[in-house]
Protein backbone atom coordinates (compact mmCIF):
# COMPACT_ATOMS: atom_id res chain seq x y z
CA UNK A 1 0.00 0.00 0.00
CA UNK A 2 2.83 2.32 0.74
CA UNK A 3 4.23 1.71 -2.90
CA UNK A 4 0.99 2.38 -4.47
CA UNK A 5 0.33 5.44 -2.24
CA UNK A 6 3.68 6.89 -3.26
CA UNK A 7 3.05 6.47 -6.79
CA UNK A 8 -0.28 8.03 -6.85
CA UNK A 9 1.64 11.00 -5.08
CA UNK A 10 4.31 11.06 -7.35
CA UNK A 11 2.43 12.53 -9.57
CA UNK A 12 1.72 15.34 -8.17
CA UNK A 13 5.24 16.26 -6.21
CA UNK A 14 7.78 16.72 -8.94
CA UNK A 15 10.90 17.42 -6.58
CA UNK A 16 11.04 14.43 -4.18
CA UNK A 17 11.50 11.01 -5.73
CA UNK A 18 9.16 7.74 -5.44
CA UNK A 19 11.48 6.66 -2.30
CA UNK A 20 11.99 10.28 -0.77
CA UNK A 21 7.87 9.81 -0.75
CA UNK A 22 8.01 6.43 0.20
CA UNK A 23 10.40 7.30 3.46
CA UNK A 24 7.80 9.84 4.49
CA UNK A 25 4.46 8.01 4.23
CA UNK A 26 3.45 6.89 8.08
CA UNK A 27 1.65 4.28 9.36
CA UNK A 28 -1.03 6.16 11.69
CA UNK A 29 -1.60 5.40 15.28
CA UNK A 30 -5.47 5.36 15.05
CA UNK A 31 -7.94 4.00 12.66
CA UNK A 32 -9.95 7.23 12.30
CA UNK A 33 -6.32 8.79 10.27
CA UNK A 34 -6.17 6.46 7.69
CA UNK A 35 -4.76 3.37 5.97
CA UNK A 36 -1.62 5.41 5.14
CA UNK A 37 -1.01 9.14 5.77
CA UNK A 38 1.70 12.04 4.48
CA UNK A 39 2.89 14.71 5.91
CA UNK A 40 3.37 17.54 3.78
CA UNK A 41 5.69 20.03 6.04
CA UNK A 42 8.69 18.73 4.13
CA UNK A 43 6.79 20.28 0.75
CA UNK A 44 6.41 23.60 2.72
CA UNK A 45 9.45 24.54 2.92
CA UNK A 46 10.03 23.72 -0.93
CA UNK A 47 6.78 25.34 -1.99
CA UNK A 48 6.89 28.21 0.95
CA UNK A 49 3.49 27.44 1.42
CA UNK A 50 1.54 26.53 4.60
CA UNK A 51 1.63 22.30 5.21
CA UNK A 52 -2.33 22.31 5.54
CA UNK A 53 -2.83 24.33 2.09
CA UNK A 54 -0.45 21.71 0.51
CA UNK A 55 -2.63 18.73 2.17
CA UNK A 56 -5.69 20.65 1.13
CA UNK A 57 -4.30 21.01 -2.48
CA UNK A 58 -3.27 17.34 -2.93
CA UNK A 59 -6.48 16.75 -1.55
CA UNK A 60 -8.79 17.82 -4.71
CA UNK A 61 -5.58 16.86 -6.85
CA UNK A 62 -5.33 13.31 -6.88
CA UNK A 63 -7.86 11.12 -8.08
CA UNK A 64 -7.30 7.32 -8.40
CA UNK A 65 -10.16 4.56 -8.32
CA UNK A 66 -7.52 2.54 -5.81
CA UNK A 67 -8.71 5.24 -2.85
CA UNK A 68 -11.91 5.27 -1.26
CA UNK A 69 -11.81 8.52 0.86
CA UNK A 70 -9.09 11.00 1.38
CA UNK A 71 -9.11 13.59 3.78
CA UNK A 72 -6.40 16.73 4.91
CA UNK A 73 -6.41 17.37 8.67
CA UNK A 74 -3.20 19.42 9.90
CA UNK A 75 -1.03 19.07 6.77
CA UNK A 76 -1.25 15.61 6.94
CA UNK A 77 -2.98 13.85 3.80
CA UNK A 78 -4.92 10.73 5.11
CA UNK A 79 -5.66 8.50 2.98
CA UNK A 80 -8.18 5.68 2.96
CA UNK A 81 -8.04 2.75 0.59
CA UNK A 82 -10.68 0.70 -1.38
CA UNK A 83 -10.60 -2.52 0.20
CA UNK A 84 -11.65 -4.30 -2.70
CA UNK A 85 -8.64 -2.91 -5.03
CA UNK A 86 -5.84 -2.80 -3.11
CA UNK A 87 -6.70 -6.01 -0.35
CA UNK A 88 -7.35 -8.43 -3.22
CA UNK A 89 -4.72 -8.38 -4.67
CA UNK A 90 -2.40 -8.27 -1.32
CA UNK A 91 -3.93 -11.64 0.00
CA UNK A 92 -3.54 -13.04 -3.49
CA UNK A 93 0.12 -11.82 -4.18
CA UNK A 94 0.81 -14.04 -1.00
CA UNK A 95 -1.31 -17.19 -1.87
CA UNK A 96 0.48 -17.18 -5.36
CA UNK A 97 4.05 -16.55 -3.24
CA UNK A 98 3.34 -19.06 -0.47
CA UNK A 99 6.59 -19.76 1.86
CA UNK A 100 8.44 -17.28 -0.64
CA UNK A 101 6.23 -14.29 0.67
CA UNK A 102 8.63 -11.37 2.13
CA UNK A 103 11.69 -12.91 0.03
CA UNK A 104 13.64 -9.66 -0.74
CA UNK A 105 16.69 -9.07 -2.36
CA UNK A 106 18.61 -6.17 0.19
CA UNK A 107 22.05 -8.50 0.52
CA UNK A 108 22.65 -9.25 -2.76
CA UNK A 109 24.21 -12.68 -1.74
CA UNK A 110 26.70 -10.36 0.79
CA UNK A 111 28.19 -13.05 3.30
CA UNK A 112 27.90 -11.97 6.50
CA UNK A 113 30.05 -14.33 9.58
CA UNK A 114 28.01 -14.65 12.50
CA UNK A 115 29.58 -16.32 15.69
CA UNK A 116 26.41 -17.85 17.15
CA UNK A 117 26.25 -19.78 20.28
CA UNK A 118 30.01 -20.99 21.34
CA UNK A 119 29.43 -22.49 24.51
CA UNK A 120 32.90 -23.86 26.46
CA UNK A 121 33.60 -27.31 26.82
CA UNK A 122 33.40 -29.20 30.02
CA UNK A 123 30.71 -26.61 31.41
CA UNK A 124 27.17 -26.31 31.12
CA UNK A 125 25.46 -24.78 28.57
CA UNK A 126 24.52 -21.28 29.83
CA UNK A 127 21.24 -19.32 29.70
CA UNK A 128 23.46 -16.70 28.02
CA UNK A 129 24.48 -19.23 25.03
CA UNK A 130 20.89 -20.13 24.83
CA UNK A 131 20.04 -16.47 24.10
CA UNK A 132 22.77 -16.11 21.91
CA UNK A 133 21.83 -19.48 19.66
CA UNK A 134 17.79 -18.54 19.62
CA UNK A 135 18.86 -14.93 18.82
CA UNK A 136 21.69 -15.48 15.95
CA UNK A 137 19.71 -18.17 14.61
CA UNK A 138 16.63 -15.76 13.72
CA UNK A 139 19.11 -13.04 12.86
CA UNK A 140 20.47 -15.87 10.26
CA UNK A 141 17.08 -17.05 8.70
CA UNK A 142 15.86 -13.46 8.40
CA UNK A 143 19.32 -12.42 6.29
CA UNK A 144 18.87 -15.49 4.42
CA UNK A 145 15.45 -14.29 3.71
CA UNK A 146 17.08 -11.14 2.41
CA UNK A 147 18.98 -12.84 0.05
CA UNK A 148 22.57 -12.40 2.44
CA UNK A 149 24.75 -15.45 2.82
CA UNK A 150 25.20 -16.06 6.47
CA UNK A 151 27.89 -18.32 7.73
CA UNK A 152 27.05 -19.51 11.40
CA UNK A 153 30.13 -20.49 13.28
CA UNK A 154 29.88 -22.07 16.66
CA UNK A 155 33.41 -21.04 17.86
CA UNK A 156 33.73 -23.06 20.75
CA UNK A 157 35.42 -22.40 23.72
CA UNK A 158 37.49 -25.92 23.23
CA UNK A 159 41.10 -24.61 24.50
CA UNK A 160 42.56 -23.24 27.80
CA UNK A 161 43.58 -24.19 31.51
CA UNK A 162 40.28 -25.84 32.19
CA UNK A 163 41.26 -29.00 30.34
CA UNK A 164 44.21 -28.89 32.01
CA UNK A 165 42.44 -29.07 35.66
CA UNK A 166 40.33 -31.91 33.52
CA UNK A 167 42.66 -33.76 32.79
CA UNK A 168 43.84 -34.26 36.49
CA UNK A 169 40.19 -34.79 37.67
CA UNK A 170 39.84 -37.18 34.99
CA UNK A 171 42.65 -39.28 36.18
CA UNK A 172 42.00 -38.95 39.60
CA UNK A 173 38.19 -39.40 39.84
CA UNK A 174 36.81 -39.92 36.32
CA UNK A 175 35.49 -43.08 34.34
CA UNK A 176 35.32 -43.70 30.83
CA UNK A 177 32.05 -44.86 31.11
CA UNK A 178 30.14 -41.88 33.34
CA UNK A 179 31.53 -39.72 30.40
CA UNK A 180 30.53 -41.15 27.71
CA UNK A 181 26.88 -41.79 29.04
CA UNK A 182 26.66 -38.78 30.09
CA UNK A 183 29.27 -36.17 29.43
CA UNK A 184 28.73 -32.89 30.13
CA UNK A 185 27.23 -33.44 33.79
CA UNK A 186 30.05 -35.72 33.98
CA UNK A 187 32.94 -33.28 32.73
CA UNK A 188 31.37 -30.52 35.16
CA UNK A 189 30.91 -32.25 38.14
CA UNK A 190 35.05 -33.29 37.63
CA UNK A 191 35.50 -29.81 37.21
CA UNK A 192 33.64 -28.58 40.46
CA UNK A 193 35.30 -31.56 42.50
CA UNK A 194 38.45 -29.95 41.17
CA UNK A 195 37.74 -26.50 42.41
CA UNK A 196 36.28 -27.88 45.87
CA UNK A 197 39.48 -29.82 46.63
CA UNK A 198 41.53 -27.64 45.08
CA UNK A 199 40.70 -24.59 47.44
CA UNK A 200 42.75 -27.03 50.44
CA UNK A 201 45.00 -28.99 48.29
CA UNK A 202 47.27 -26.18 46.46
CA UNK A 203 49.41 -29.22 44.62
CA UNK A 204 46.14 -29.75 42.58
CA UNK A 205 46.73 -26.48 40.71
CA UNK A 206 49.67 -26.77 39.99
CA UNK A 207 49.19 -29.86 38.36
CA UNK A 208 46.39 -28.65 36.51
CA UNK A 209 49.09 -26.10 35.15
CA UNK A 210 51.33 -28.25 34.59
CA UNK A 211 48.71 -30.83 32.44
CA UNK A 212 47.48 -27.99 30.38
CA UNK A 213 51.51 -26.84 29.15
CA UNK A 214 51.94 -31.32 28.51
CA UNK A 215 49.22 -30.53 26.36
CA UNK A 216 49.85 -27.13 24.46
CA UNK A 217 53.57 -28.88 23.78
CA UNK A 218 50.89 -31.87 22.21
CA UNK A 219 51.82 -34.68 24.71
CA UNK A 220 50.18 -37.47 22.68
CA UNK A 221 48.15 -38.85 25.94
CA UNK A 222 46.85 -35.80 26.27
CA UNK A 223 45.71 -34.40 23.34
CA UNK A 224 43.92 -37.80 22.65
CA UNK A 225 41.84 -37.06 26.23
CA UNK A 226 41.18 -34.06 25.22
CA UNK A 227 39.95 -34.67 21.36
CA UNK A 228 37.95 -37.37 23.36
CA UNK A 229 35.96 -34.70 25.99
CA UNK A 230 35.92 -32.07 22.92
CA UNK A 231 33.81 -34.93 20.97
CA UNK A 232 31.76 -36.38 23.21
CA UNK A 233 30.80 -32.49 24.23
CA UNK A 234 29.93 -31.67 21.17
CA UNK A 235 28.02 -34.52 20.43
CA UNK A 236 25.73 -33.91 23.31
CA UNK A 237 25.41 -29.93 22.67
CA UNK A 238 24.37 -31.45 18.91
CA UNK A 239 21.39 -32.97 20.49
CA UNK A 240 20.24 -29.42 22.38
CA UNK A 241 20.96 -28.24 18.40
CA UNK A 242 18.84 -30.77 16.76
CA UNK A 243 16.00 -29.70 19.78
CA UNK A 244 16.59 -26.09 18.46
CA UNK A 245 16.66 -26.79 15.06
CA UNK A 246 19.68 -24.97 14.22
CA UNK A 247 22.88 -26.26 12.74
CA UNK A 248 26.03 -24.64 11.87
CA UNK A 249 28.41 -24.23 9.24
CA UNK A 250 31.82 -24.58 10.97
CA UNK A 251 32.91 -25.56 14.47
CA UNK A 252 35.89 -24.00 14.70
CA UNK A 253 36.55 -22.91 18.24
CA UNK A 254 39.17 -21.05 20.20
CA UNK A 255 41.74 -24.38 19.39
CA UNK A 256 41.68 -23.96 15.63
CA UNK A 257 43.40 -20.88 16.60
CA UNK A 258 46.65 -22.47 18.45
CA UNK A 259 48.40 -22.04 15.26
CA UNK A 260 47.39 -18.66 14.17
CA UNK A 261 48.15 -16.14 16.76
CA UNK A 262 52.23 -16.21 16.16
CA UNK A 263 51.18 -14.70 12.92
CA UNK A 264 49.34 -12.03 14.55
CA UNK A 265 51.66 -11.16 17.56
CA UNK A 266 54.02 -11.07 14.65
CA UNK A 267 52.11 -8.82 12.61
CA UNK A 268 51.33 -6.12 15.71
CA UNK A 269 55.37 -5.92 16.33
CA UNK A 270 55.91 -5.24 12.87
CA UNK A 271 53.54 -2.61 12.75
CA UNK A 272 54.83 -1.13 16.07
CA UNK A 273 51.74 -1.80 18.24
CA UNK A 274 53.01 -3.56 20.86
CA UNK A 275 54.45 -2.23 24.09
CA UNK A 276 55.80 -3.68 27.35
CA UNK A 277 53.98 -3.18 30.50
CA UNK A 278 54.39 -5.42 33.90
CA UNK A 279 56.22 -7.96 31.84
CA UNK A 280 53.26 -8.48 29.48
CA UNK A 281 52.71 -7.13 25.80
CA UNK A 282 49.95 -4.76 25.16
CA UNK A 283 48.32 -2.59 22.63
CA UNK A 284 47.66 0.74 24.05
CA UNK A 285 43.62 1.92 22.77
CA UNK A 286 42.43 5.79 22.60
CA UNK A 287 39.83 5.81 25.02
CA UNK A 288 39.82 2.85 26.63
CA UNK A 289 42.08 0.48 28.19
CA UNK A 290 44.95 -1.61 26.11
CA UNK A 291 44.26 -4.89 24.49
CA UNK A 292 46.42 -7.62 26.54
CA UNK A 293 47.96 -9.95 23.71
CA UNK A 294 50.78 -11.97 25.90
CA UNK A 295 50.73 -12.51 29.50
CA UNK A 296 54.24 -11.66 31.21
CA UNK A 297 54.42 -15.69 31.17
CA UNK A 298 54.33 -15.40 27.29
CA UNK A 299 51.01 -17.62 27.28
CA UNK A 300 48.49 -15.46 24.97
CA UNK A 301 44.91 -14.52 25.51
CA UNK A 302 41.08 -14.73 24.28
CA UNK A 303 42.03 -10.94 22.88
CA UNK A 304 44.61 -12.48 20.81
CA UNK A 305 42.47 -15.48 19.70
CA UNK A 306 39.90 -13.11 18.41
CA UNK A 307 42.39 -10.95 16.39
CA UNK A 308 43.38 -14.45 14.98
CA UNK A 309 40.06 -15.19 14.33
CA UNK A 310 39.02 -12.26 12.91
CA UNK A 311 41.62 -12.23 9.91
CA UNK A 312 40.89 -15.43 9.47
CA UNK A 313 37.12 -14.88 8.75
CA UNK A 314 37.89 -12.31 6.68
CA UNK A 315 40.28 -14.30 4.74
CA UNK A 316 38.64 -17.38 4.80
CA UNK A 317 35.12 -16.18 3.71
CA UNK A 318 35.98 -12.37 2.74
CA UNK A 319 32.49 -11.61 4.94
CA UNK A 320 30.79 -8.40 3.95
CA UNK A 321 29.39 -8.08 7.56
CA UNK A 322 30.63 -9.93 10.79
CA UNK A 323 28.45 -10.33 13.62
CA UNK A 324 28.93 -11.88 17.28
CA UNK A 325 25.75 -12.70 19.08
CA UNK A 326 27.67 -12.95 22.81
CA UNK A 327 25.73 -11.28 25.91
CA UNK A 328 26.49 -7.59 26.89
CA UNK A 329 29.76 -8.70 29.68
CA UNK A 330 31.82 -8.63 26.78
CA UNK A 331 31.04 -5.35 25.51
CA UNK A 332 34.61 -3.54 26.60
CA UNK A 333 36.20 -6.89 24.95
CA UNK A 334 34.61 -6.40 21.23
CA UNK A 335 35.11 -2.69 21.22
CA UNK A 336 38.82 -3.14 22.34
CA UNK A 337 39.14 -6.03 19.27
CA UNK A 338 37.90 -3.88 16.68
CA UNK A 339 39.83 -1.13 17.85
CA UNK A 340 42.75 -3.10 17.45
CA UNK A 341 42.18 -4.36 14.37
CA UNK A 342 41.51 -0.31 12.85
CA UNK A 343 45.08 0.46 14.59
CA UNK A 344 46.14 -2.29 12.51
CA UNK A 345 44.88 -1.19 9.98
CA UNK A 346 42.16 -3.12 8.92
CA UNK A 347 39.70 -0.92 7.21
CA UNK A 348 36.85 -3.90 7.50
CA UNK A 349 36.82 -3.64 10.70
CA UNK A 350 34.09 -0.96 10.70
CA UNK A 351 31.68 -3.34 9.01
CA UNK A 352 31.50 -6.04 12.60
CA UNK A 353 29.48 -5.51 14.87
CA UNK A 354 28.84 -6.83 18.70
CA UNK A 355 25.37 -7.78 19.18
CA UNK A 356 24.73 -7.86 22.64
CA UNK A 357 21.65 -8.68 25.28
CA UNK A 358 20.62 -9.39 28.03
CA UNK A 359 20.79 -11.62 30.98
CA UNK A 360 18.04 -14.63 31.65
CA UNK A 361 16.26 -14.24 34.54
CA UNK A 362 14.15 -16.43 37.07
CA UNK A 363 12.33 -14.83 39.97
CA UNK A 364 14.33 -11.74 39.31
CA UNK A 365 17.36 -12.96 39.89
CA UNK A 366 20.50 -14.16 37.17
CA UNK A 367 19.69 -17.69 35.77
CA UNK A 368 23.06 -19.25 37.10
CA UNK A 369 24.89 -22.10 35.54
CA UNK A 370 27.40 -21.76 38.36
CA UNK A 371 28.80 -24.30 41.09
CA UNK A 372 25.82 -25.22 43.33
CA UNK A 373 23.05 -24.21 41.37
CA UNK A 374 23.69 -25.78 37.94
CA UNK A 375 20.67 -25.74 35.68
CA UNK A 376 21.71 -27.48 32.90
CA UNK A 377 19.88 -26.66 29.38
CA UNK A 378 18.43 -30.21 28.97
CA UNK A 379 16.61 -30.10 31.66
CA UNK A 380 14.78 -27.18 31.42
CA UNK A 381 14.12 -28.16 27.72
CA UNK A 382 12.58 -31.52 28.98
CA UNK A 383 10.55 -29.43 31.84
CA UNK A 384 8.97 -26.83 28.87
CA UNK A 385 7.80 -29.83 26.93
CA UNK A 386 6.83 -31.77 29.86
CA UNK A 387 4.74 -28.74 30.90
CA UNK A 388 3.85 -28.70 27.11
CA UNK A 389 2.05 -31.56 27.01
CA UNK A 390 0.56 -31.18 30.07
CA UNK A 391 -1.25 -28.00 28.75
CA UNK A 392 -2.15 -29.64 25.22
CA UNK A 393 -3.89 -32.48 26.96
CA UNK A 394 -6.44 -30.38 28.96
CA UNK A 395 -7.72 -29.07 25.70
CA UNK A 396 -7.29 -31.72 23.33
CA UNK A 397 -7.24 -35.52 23.67
CA UNK A 398 -7.56 -37.13 20.14
CA UNK A 399 -3.85 -35.35 19.02
CA UNK A 400 -2.17 -38.67 18.02
CA UNK A 401 1.23 -37.36 17.53
CA UNK A 402 1.10 -35.50 20.97
CA UNK A 403 4.99 -35.96 21.44
CA UNK A 404 5.98 -34.05 18.91
CA UNK A 405 3.82 -31.90 18.87
CA UNK A 406 4.29 -30.90 22.77
CA UNK A 407 8.07 -30.79 21.92
CA UNK A 408 7.25 -27.82 19.02
CA UNK A 409 4.88 -26.08 21.70
CA UNK A 410 7.68 -26.50 24.58
CA UNK A 411 11.05 -25.20 22.61
CA UNK A 412 8.68 -23.15 20.63
CA UNK A 413 7.53 -21.34 23.76
CA UNK A 414 11.20 -20.52 25.12
CA UNK A 415 12.22 -19.48 21.99
CA UNK A 416 9.67 -17.19 21.40
CA UNK A 417 9.99 -15.94 24.97
CA UNK A 418 13.34 -14.63 24.06
CA UNK A 419 12.20 -13.36 20.74
CA UNK A 420 10.15 -11.32 22.07
CA UNK A 421 11.36 -8.94 23.97
CA UNK A 422 13.84 -6.11 23.16
CA UNK A 423 17.01 -8.00 23.43
CA UNK A 424 19.05 -5.73 25.18
CA UNK A 425 16.82 -5.74 27.97
CA UNK A 426 17.15 -8.82 30.60
CA UNK A 427 14.42 -11.53 30.09
CA UNK A 428 12.31 -13.56 32.95
CA UNK A 429 12.40 -16.98 32.56
CA UNK A 430 8.76 -17.70 33.84
CA UNK A 431 7.62 -21.72 31.89
CA UNK A 432 4.18 -21.15 33.53
CA UNK A 433 4.16 -17.97 31.41
CA UNK A 434 5.38 -18.55 28.69
CA UNK A 435 3.07 -21.68 27.80
CA UNK A 436 -0.25 -19.95 28.20
CA UNK A 437 -2.65 -20.76 25.37
CA UNK A 438 -4.11 -16.82 25.11
CA UNK A 439 -1.48 -13.46 25.59
CA UNK A 440 1.42 -13.13 24.00
CA UNK A 441 2.90 -16.22 23.73
CA UNK A 442 4.02 -18.63 20.84
CA UNK A 443 0.88 -21.33 21.61
CA UNK A 444 -1.39 -18.55 20.86
CA UNK A 445 0.13 -18.18 17.77
CA UNK A 446 0.65 -22.08 16.98
CA UNK A 447 -3.08 -22.16 18.53
CA UNK A 448 -4.38 -19.73 16.13
CA UNK A 449 -2.39 -21.66 13.43
CA UNK A 450 -3.94 -24.83 14.11
CA UNK A 451 -7.20 -23.23 14.69
CA UNK A 452 -6.94 -22.04 10.66
CA UNK A 453 -6.17 -25.37 9.46
CA UNK A 454 -8.98 -27.07 10.60
CA UNK A 455 -11.37 -24.89 9.24
CA UNK A 456 -9.74 -25.58 6.19
CA UNK A 457 -9.71 -29.18 6.80
CA UNK A 458 -13.79 -28.55 7.59
CA UNK A 459 -14.27 -26.01 4.58
CA UNK A 460 -13.32 -29.32 2.32
CA UNK A 461 -11.87 -27.17 -0.63
CA UNK A 462 -8.86 -27.24 -2.99
CA UNK A 463 -6.87 -24.51 -1.74
CA UNK A 464 -3.97 -24.70 -4.35
CA UNK A 465 -5.34 -22.33 -6.74
CA UNK A 466 -7.10 -20.35 -4.27
CA UNK A 467 -7.65 -17.10 -4.91
CA UNK A 468 -9.88 -13.67 -3.33
CA UNK A 469 -12.27 -12.10 -5.55
CA UNK A 470 -14.53 -10.17 -2.74
CA UNK A 471 -13.41 -9.04 0.34
CA UNK A 472 -15.63 -8.06 3.45
CA UNK A 473 -15.01 -5.11 5.93
CA UNK A 474 -13.90 -6.98 8.78
CA UNK A 475 -10.97 -8.21 6.92
CA UNK A 476 -9.35 -4.84 6.67
CA UNK A 477 -7.37 -5.21 9.65
CA UNK A 478 -6.03 -8.41 8.82
CA UNK A 479 -4.82 -7.13 5.14
CA UNK A 480 -3.38 -4.50 6.61
CA UNK A 481 -1.46 -6.26 8.77
CA UNK A 482 -0.36 -9.03 6.08
CA UNK A 483 1.04 -5.64 3.32
CA UNK A 484 3.74 -4.84 6.62
CA UNK A 485 5.33 -8.26 6.61
CA UNK A 486 7.88 -7.19 4.13
CA UNK A 487 8.54 -3.67 5.76
CA UNK A 488 8.39 -5.75 9.15
CA UNK A 489 11.51 -8.40 7.83
CA UNK A 490 13.87 -5.59 6.71
CA UNK A 491 13.39 -3.75 9.93
CA UNK A 492 14.11 -6.57 12.04
CA UNK A 493 17.43 -6.78 10.12
CA UNK A 494 18.49 -3.44 10.41
CA UNK A 495 17.56 -3.61 14.17
CA UNK A 496 19.12 -6.91 14.52
CA UNK A 497 16.38 -8.08 16.47
CA UNK A 498 13.21 -10.20 15.98
CA UNK A 499 11.31 -8.48 18.66
CA UNK A 500 9.39 -6.78 15.81
CA UNK A 501 8.71 -9.67 13.72
CA UNK A 502 7.40 -11.34 17.10
CA UNK A 503 5.09 -8.88 18.25
CA UNK A 504 4.18 -8.54 14.75
CA UNK A 505 2.88 -12.28 14.59
CA UNK A 506 1.23 -11.78 17.28
CA UNK A 507 -1.01 -8.85 16.59
CA UNK A 508 -1.64 -10.44 12.90
CA UNK A 509 -2.90 -13.70 15.23
CA UNK A 510 -4.99 -10.58 17.05
CA UNK A 511 -6.77 -9.32 14.23
CA UNK A 512 -7.50 -13.15 13.05
CA UNK A 513 -9.11 -14.31 16.25
CA UNK A 514 -10.97 -10.78 16.37
CA UNK A 515 -12.26 -11.32 12.33
CA UNK A 516 -13.27 -15.31 13.55
CA UNK A 517 -15.66 -14.18 16.03
CA UNK A 518 -17.26 -11.61 13.23
CA UNK A 519 -17.53 -13.37 10.33
CA UNK A 520 -19.09 -16.92 9.69
CA UNK A 521 -17.48 -19.19 7.51
CA UNK A 522 -18.01 -22.68 7.21
CA UNK A 523 -21.64 -22.05 6.80
CA UNK A 524 -21.78 -18.90 4.48
CA UNK A 525 -21.19 -20.73 0.55
CA UNK A 526 -20.99 -17.45 -1.23
CA UNK A 527 -18.22 -16.31 0.68
CA UNK A 528 -16.39 -19.44 1.79
CA UNK A 529 -13.65 -19.44 -0.80
CA UNK A 530 -13.05 -15.88 -0.16
CA UNK A 531 -12.61 -16.43 3.69
CA UNK A 532 -10.44 -19.43 3.42
CA UNK A 533 -8.23 -17.96 1.05
CA UNK A 534 -8.04 -15.28 3.89
CA UNK A 535 -7.04 -17.64 6.52
CA UNK A 536 -4.54 -19.70 4.22
CA UNK A 537 -2.75 -16.02 4.01
CA UNK A 538 -3.08 -15.99 7.64
CA UNK A 539 -1.66 -18.98 8.13
CA UNK A 540 1.02 -18.54 5.17
CA UNK A 541 2.90 -15.47 7.22
CA UNK A 542 2.57 -17.12 10.35
CA UNK A 543 4.05 -20.29 9.26
CA UNK A 544 6.69 -18.75 8.00
CA UNK A 545 7.24 -16.20 10.48
CA UNK A 546 7.44 -18.85 13.09
CA UNK A 547 10.07 -20.57 10.48
CA UNK A 548 11.88 -16.92 10.79
CA UNK A 549 12.18 -17.36 14.64
CA UNK A 550 13.39 -20.90 14.12
CA UNK A 551 9.60 -22.20 15.60
CA UNK A 552 8.07 -24.88 14.01
CA UNK A 553 3.94 -24.56 13.53
CA UNK A 554 2.79 -27.80 14.29
CA UNK A 555 -1.18 -27.85 11.95
CA UNK A 556 -3.19 -30.35 14.30
CA UNK A 557 -2.86 -28.92 17.77
N1 LIG B 1 32.99 -19.04 24.68
C1 LIG B 1 32.76 -17.68 25.02
C2 LIG B 1 31.96 -17.59 26.31
O1 LIG B 1 31.26 -18.49 26.63
C3 LIG B 1 32.02 -16.93 23.95
C4 LIG B 1 32.75 -16.79 22.65
C5 LIG B 1 32.20 -15.73 21.79
N2 LIG B 1 32.87 -15.59 20.54
C6 LIG B 1 34.07 -15.06 20.37
N3 LIG B 1 34.58 -15.05 19.17
N4 LIG B 1 34.71 -14.48 21.35
O2 LIG B 1 32.03 -16.59 26.98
Amino acid sequence: MKQLFASILSKHIEFLTIDEILNLIEQPKHYEQGDLSFPCFTLSKHLRKNPRVIAEELKDSIESTEIKFIQAVNGYLNVFFNPQDVGLDIVNDILLKRSSVGNQDIGQQQVVTMDISSPNIAKPFSMGHLRSTVIGNSMALIMEKLNYKPIKINHLGDWGTQFGKLIVAYQKWGSEEAVTQNPIPELFKLYVKFHDEAEHDETLNEAGRHAFLMLEQGEEKYIQLWKWFREVSLQSFNQLYQRLNITFDSYNGEAFYNDKMDDVVELLKKKELLITDHGAEVVPLPGMPPALIKKNNGSTLYMTRDLATAIYRKENYNFSYSYYFVGNEQSLHFKQLMEVLKVMGYNWAKNMEHITFGMILKDGKKMSTRKGKVIFLEDVLNEAVVLAKKNIKEKSTSLVNIDEVSEQVGIGAVIFNDLKHDRQNDIEFNLEEMLKPEGNTCLYLQYTNARIHAIIRKANIETDRLKVEKLDEEAWDIIKSLDTFDEVLVSAMEKRSSAELSKYLLQLARHFNTYYAKVRIIDNQEMLEDRIAILLAVSIIVEEGLRLLGIQTPREL
